[in-house]
Order: C-alpha cells, then structure tokens, then sequence
C-alpha cells in the first residue's frame, strides 16, 4: 500500500487517477502542502482523488447543504463547499482547535470559506445541536464513532441524500478475522452495521483507503 496517500493502488496509478480527474484548486493544493509538510499524521487528509469524487458526489445529487464528521485541517470540507450553489452549507464538526485553526487560515483564502461552518467539540455532542435535512453527510472523525455518526446521519439525511464514509478498508484490517487495532475493529463492526441493514442501498469502493456510499432504498 502506497503510504503516504494510504491507497491499495500504486504511487504511479494513484497519481495517473488523480490526473484523469478535475484538478483541485489553487488554495487545496496550497492547503495540502502546507498539511503535508508542517502539521502530523497528514496522511489524514483526503486529497485530490477522493477530493474530487466528494465534489463530483455533491454535483450529482444536487447538494445543498452538507454535514462532515472529522475536518482536520480542513481539505474535504473545502472541496465539498467549492462543489455547492453560493447559498450551500458544509457544517463541520472536529474536536482539535489546533489542527482546524489551519483550516480556518485557508478558508479565508477562498471565495467559498464563506459556505463552512465549524463546530467544535465531540462530535457525538455537536451533532445533537443540528437539525436537518443534509444532502450528502460525510464520515470521516474517530472510528469508534462511526456507528453513532451514521445513525445520526440517516435521522438527517434528506430523502435522495448521500452517506459517505471513509477508511472503510481501514488499511486492509477489515479482511483479518479480529483485527489488530481498536479502529480496525470498529469500521469492522460499521461495515458489519451497514450490510445487516437491509434498508440501505450501499456499495463499498476501494478508493484510497476505502469509501462506503450509503442511502436510504
Ligand atoms: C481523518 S481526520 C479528518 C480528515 C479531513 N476530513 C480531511 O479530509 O482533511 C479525523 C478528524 O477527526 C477528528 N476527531 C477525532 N475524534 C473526534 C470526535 N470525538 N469528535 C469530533 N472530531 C473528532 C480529529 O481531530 C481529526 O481532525
């Protein structure tokens, strides 16, 4: 697995995909750099593959308003309010002031930072604050949350709405019959959650490190 971008595919396909598709902008490219050389575990970061199949995902199902779980310093949120009308909404919850501090910087940078809201706090707490409906919702904080996130989601979530949640793979865990880490154990238990659900249409995508794409049948 390529490391750095935590893809199953190689460095030279990762990079041919990302080339094949829309390009990201000027201020992502910058957001990333700056990620990737000053801020730790930035292999967190979604990047411009799974950046552009977010914004592409948001375009197709007409999104308006949209909720993620985990900004970090906040590439996908970005990505996902370029991809919004100028009266859309990206509601954002992280529980780090630090690292989404740098997110703050960049969205000032863009004629779209004006579309993201920020919540601060666990996002477990957070969420209870929000009403719906989002359009597409985002999953993308800490693992062991991942059940509750979508839960959550699914009470918001308008009727031709979008679930996406990522790390799905979780760096190939998923296919050890107890996974070795805490987290692997939970997207485990998530995808498990996903599949009994029979009211959910879904398919999981090997992109980067693993995207589940959810809806209501
Ligand atoms: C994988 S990163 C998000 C990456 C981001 N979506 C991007 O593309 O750059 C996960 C984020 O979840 C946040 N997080 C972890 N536990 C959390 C919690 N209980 N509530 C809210 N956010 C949490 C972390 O602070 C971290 O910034």
């Amino acid at each position: 697995m390529s490391d750095s971008k935590l893809s199953f595919v190689s460095e030279a396909l990762d990079s041919y995909c990302i080339r094949q598709s829309n390009p990201h902008s000027k201020t992502l490219a910058e957001l990333e750099s700056f990620t990737r050389a000053n801020v730790p575990a930035s292999m967190m970061l979604t990047g411009p593959l799974e950046g552009a199949l977010l914004a592409f995902l948001c375009r197709l199902v007409g999104a308006k308003r949209v909720l993620e779980f985990g900004t970090y310093t906040g590439y996908s949120a970005l990505t996902l309010a370029e991809a919004l009308p100028a009266d859309g909404e990206v509601v954002t919850l992280d529980i780090d002031p630090e690292n989404t501090s740098v997110a703050k910087k960049y969205w000032a940078q863009s004629a779209h930072g004006g579309k993201i809201r920020l919540l601060l706090g666990a996002a477990s707490e957070t969420v209870s604050q929000l009403k719906g409906p989002f359009d597409l919702v985002f999953i993308d904080a800490d693992k062991p949350g991942y059940i509750g996130y979508l839960d959550a989601a699914l009470e918001m979530l308008s009727p031709k709405g979008l679930v996406v949640a990522d790390n799905c793979l979780f760096q190939g865990e998923v296919l050890q019959s107890k996974p070795s880490s805490g987290n692997g154990a939970a997207i485990a238990r998530f995808n498990q959650r996903v599949l009994s659900d029979s009211s959910l249409d879904r398919v999981l995508l090997p992109v980067r490190d693993g995207v589940y794409l959810i809806r209501r049948r």
